[in-house]
């Protein structure tokens, strides 16, 4: 059997996720977010869930989140074209309330195909949700992210030898400007990183 290529199988699962109606969330929505960027990327960012622009447009990270993490990312020499970005909640939670246990649950599996059909290097969640989801899949046990970001956590990917590396949600930048120094310094921590394990 041929392969499909990548970009028939993350269509087909954007495809799912825009008609999904596994939880709550698709009452409200008005797109899904299945994620975009560079199918080919070593790195893929994840986030929480859509907020309202997200719901809006369709794509991840375009509200204000998305400009810090745009500016944060060209700091380091990195923009969203060359790196996959997606969440853990591929619809808008309303009024964008952190997404439930059982709304994770029913939604994680669409994360966890894209990642198997990526096969990145290096896995960053950014902020706490998308760190309890990714450090439980690869058996990192739980932690929060002001004890783990910005260090490679290593593991063996279903598809090879990789690294999780936390990053804090660019969110919390908006809440905590120090914390703007932090992800900066991680961001370049990852860049460093990923210099040394892209082919
Ligand atoms: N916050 C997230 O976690 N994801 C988005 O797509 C936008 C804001």
């Amino acid at each position: 059997m041929i392969p499909l290529p990548r970009e028939t199988l993350m269509s087909d699962i954007a495809n799912a996720v825009g008609v999904c109606e596994r939880c709550r969330l698709h009452e409200g929505r008005i797109n899904a977010v299945p994620g975009e960027g560079d199918l080919d990327s070593p790195v893929v960012l994840v986030g929480e869930a859509p907020g309202r622009r997200e719901d809006e447009s369709g794509r991840p990270f375009v509200g204000s989140a998305g400009k810090l993490l745009d500016a944060a990312l060209e700091q380091v020499g990195l923009t969203r074209s060359r790196v996959y970005i997606t969440n853990v909640v591929k619809c808008r939670p309303p009024g964008n309330r952190r997404p439930r246990s059982d709304e994770v649950a029913s939604c994680t599996l669409f994360l966890d195909e894209q990642l198997a059909i990526l096969a990145p290097r290096v896995v960053a969640p950014m902020g706490n949700s998308a760190l309890r989801h990714v450090f439980g899949r690869f058996g990192l046990g739980r932690a929060v992210i002001g004890e783990v970001h910005g260090r490679p956590h290593p593991v063996a990917f279903g598809w090879g030898e990789g690294v999780v590396f936390p990053l804090y949600h660019p969110a919390a930048i908006l809440y905590n400007r120090d914390l703007e120094t932090e992800l900066h310094a991680d961001l370049e921590a990852m860049v460093a990183l990923l210099g040394s394990v892209s082919p």
